[in-house]
């Protein structure tokens, strides 16, 4: 999938891309069918919310579950990050979905992603970014993504080390610097059914609220970096920040549904 001069454009000037319903019902049936037993299973890439069992992140999920495998070699989501990169050489600097569980799903604090890819990784330039597909509706109340737009032209700003107010440590923005930024960009949170895209500049501005809602609001999220802006430092286990850095090959267009169809044929 090739995005348009003017969506390339409008990601270079806002700092973000929204493309709703990019993947159909079947497909997406075949990716949320996997979630609840990834987030069932005990293991150390599954995050939960802090002093719960709810939980909040999965990462890695692509070396170890074959739907997510699958997905993270689709050239539905890699074609776009290889446009707005500038590159055809990415590889998977870190793969997870967020549960933002219904009732119990908490705050990312504010935030630039390449701030943390920066300071703990030695990432040297925002040559990366995230690539987000929605699994569940996000709507106005389940905690949907908030951007601050332009704001990924700000470079990286000041940023201290959250370690006490989620089970995840970030690297976070002051509230004086997030007021500044928003009196001059505002908010938008972009908001859509299962199968919508968001693709955000490293730089982007970003955090959610908690989520109150009976509403799970599941995303799966591809931070892709180029192969010649790989990391230097290797704090972070390979799970959160990928020692790997081998060219993502995509798969065909219907990766996700061809052995489904396959098999359904063969037994008609
Ligand atoms: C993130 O910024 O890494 C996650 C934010 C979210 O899923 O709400
Ligand atoms: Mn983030």
């Amino acid at each position: 999938m090739k995005l348009t001069p003017e969506q390339i454009r409008q990601f270079e000037e806002e700092g973000y891309l929204f493309l709703p319903n990019v993947f159909t019902i079947e497909e997406m049936d075949v990716l949320n069918g996997a979630v609840p037993g990834i987030f069932a299973e005990q293991r150390q890439e599954v995050i939960r919310e802090k002093g719960s069992t709810s939980p909040r992140s999965a990462f890695y999920v692509q070396t170890w579950n074959p739907v997510y495998e699958k997905l993270a070699r689709h050239p539905r989501l890699l074609e776009p990050g290889a446009q707005l990169l500038g590159s055809d050489k990415l590889y998977m600097h870190q793969f997870k979905i967020n549960a933002k569980a219904a009732f119990d799903g908490a705050v990312w604090q504010w935030h630039q992603d390449y701030a943390t890819w920066h300071q703990d990784d030695d990432m040297p330039n925002p040559r990366a970014m995230n690539i987000a597909l929605f699994l569940a509706e996000a709507n106005e109340f389940n905690g949907p993504l908030m951007f601050i737009p332009r704001s990924h032209r700000k470079g990286r700003l000041e940023a201290g080390h959250d370690v006490t107010t989620t089970s995840y440590p970030l690297w976070t923005i002051n509230n004086e610097t997030i007021t500044r930024l928003v009196a001059e960009g505002g908010i938008v949170a972009p908001k859509g059914p299962p199968g919508s895209m968001l693709l955000f500049h490293g730089n982007m501005v970003h955090a959610s609220s908690s989520n109150l809602t009976p509403w799970s609001r599941w995303i799966v999220y591809l931070s892709l970096n180029r192969c010649d802006n790989a990391i230097r430092r290797f704090k972070r286990p390979t799970w959160i920040a990928n020692h790997e850095f081998t060219p993502i090959e995509t798969l065909p267009d219907d990766c996700l549904i061809r052995d489904a169809r396959g098999r359904r044929s063969a037994a008609e």
